[in-house]
């Protein structure tokens, strides 16, 4: 088949310095925000992947004018409340729960109707997180029973809110944030601590937004209907694409890797300190503040002993994309390895708590759950010599991803369906694995 992957043989030991694709949050956020920026923005090293290319796509058909340059893109903003668009359109939002929950944020100062449609892994995701909020503002919203599509009519009256953000969601946060600035008066948001790209971007930006941090939640005031000007911003690369490299150096033998300028914004390094914790050997150097974003370089030896891991369900927010890889090397760990409250999990791409706790069960490693709980029996001395076909994941990109990380370092023969799914945020992952050395046909 066209669509699949074969993995036959680990990759042998390697020593390289990559880059690593752009971070896709910030993509998304770069786009959204610039759209209603007043002027011409000039957003350099923006993600190219099917996520980003999406919400280029829905911007523009809420009348902003994109033009693709060699290096940036630009986007010429409209201000608050100045998108110019039909009546009825139909915004796709594809695969990208980023890109669907927070256009309705944005959009929910305008009065014309659209329907926000996405792709059948997004059509099984419960929309009634960002619903909630965005009705008590005043926006008018028609779904079946809170799932895609969503018909939705914003309001030019809306009313500030207050609301208590309690899954640890950017998604959510950054939704209600959007829409506070379409609103008149001062929104106020009490919310567990989440990735912080969207708060980060409008202080740089100078929007009148105060962040007072505490040590489980934040309390955001936004202030609304304050213009602001057009920006000039280079993204930084992903950690969470960086992370399959991460465990593919680790979990491989007598190899080291630095991936460079990586965004290591604190609620996004969940997975470092989690490894850390259990003996990884990773560095961070050259660390600097980029427009309010810490980036560095990370180095990455191979590790032999890693011990399990009791994880502080305060790191789960942090670590929400790579808890697929966290996985992985805690079934290469000795002990029992317990993670706690991952309920969210199963409510991304595809449910990847329950596919990873089947997963590791086929390769041979005992998992006993209870709850959104999990407890993981590790093998180090794991090695793998059946064959594997990893299939009806729903196309999920870090599923795809990971199982290629498993392939690399466990042994075993695999067939891995799907290889298109890398496109929504890592469309270059396998030609990068190759260059590392990586055996893939
Ligand atoms: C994202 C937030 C997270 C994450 C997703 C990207 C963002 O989702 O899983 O991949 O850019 O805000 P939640 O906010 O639903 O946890």
């Amino acid at each position: 088949m066209k669509n699949q992957i074969k993995i036959q043989e680990t990759i042998k030991s390697f020593k390289k310095k990559i880059n690593i694709p752009s971070d896709k949050s910030l993509s998304i956020r770069c786009v959204l925000i610039s759209s209603i920026a007043v002027g011409k923005s000039k957003i350099f090293n923006l993600l190219n992947s099917e996520d980003v290319n999406n919400s280029l796509e829905v911007v523009k058909k809420l009348g902003v004018k994109i033009k693709k340059k060699d290096n940036f893109v630009e986007i010429y903003g409209l201000g608050i409340n100045g998108f110019k668009f039909q009546n009825n359109a139909i915004l796709s939002a594809g695969n990208s729960g980023t890109l669907a929950r927070c256009i309705l944020g944005l959009c929910s100062g305008t009065e014309k109707k659209f329907k926000l449609t996405g792709d059948t892994s997004l059509s099984k995701r419960d929309f009634s997180r960002v619903i909630k909020p965005l009705q008590m503002f005043g926006a008018n919203i028609k779904s079946k029973k809170n799932f895609l599509p969503i018909e939705f009519t914003g309001s030019n009256l809306l009313r500030p809110i207050k609301y208590h953000e309690n899954k640890g969601s950017a998604q959510v946060k950054t939704c209600i944030i959007l829409s506070a600035i379409n609103t008149q008066g001062i929104t106020r948001i009490k919310s567990r601590k989440s990735r912080s790209h969207t708060e980060l971007l409008l202080k740089h930006l100078k929007y009148p937004i105060k962040i007072k941090s505490g040590k489980n939640y934040d309390h955001i005031y936004v202030r609304g209907c304050n213009q602001f000007k057009s920006f000039d911003y280079k993204v930084p690369g992903d950690i969470s694409s960086a992370s399959f490299f991460i465990v593919l150096t680790l979990l491989s033998k007598n190899s080291e890797l630095i991936i460079k300028n990586t965004n290591i914004n604190p609620t996004r390094i969940g997975i470092l300190k989690i490894l850390r914790k259990m003996n990884a050997k990773i560095k961070i150097q050259n660390k600097k503040n980029y427009k309010g974003e810490f980036i560095g370089d990370i180095k990455i030896k191979s590790t032999k002993n890693f011990k399990s891991i009791n994880c502080p369900q305060s790191l789960n927010s942090s670590a929400i994309d790579e808890f697929l890889l966290i996985f992985l090397v805690a079934a290469k760990s000795k002990g029992i390895s317990k993670f706690r409250n991952l309920d969210e999990l199963n409510k991304k791409e595809s449910p990847r708590l329950n596919i990873a706790i089947n997963f590791l069960k086929m390769i041979g490693i005992k998992v006993v759950r209870k709850n959104n709980d999990i407890s993981i029996f590790g093998r180090p001395n794991l090695i793998l010599k059946n064959n594997f076909h990893i299939k009806n994941f729903l196309k999920d990109h870090r599923i795809f991803m990971m199982s290629v990380i498993a392939a690399l370092t466990l042994g075993g023969t695999w067939v891995i369906n799907d290889k298109d799914s890398i496109n929504t945020s890592f469309p270059t992952f396998l030609n990068l694995s190759k260059k590392l050395g990586a055996k893939i046909s």
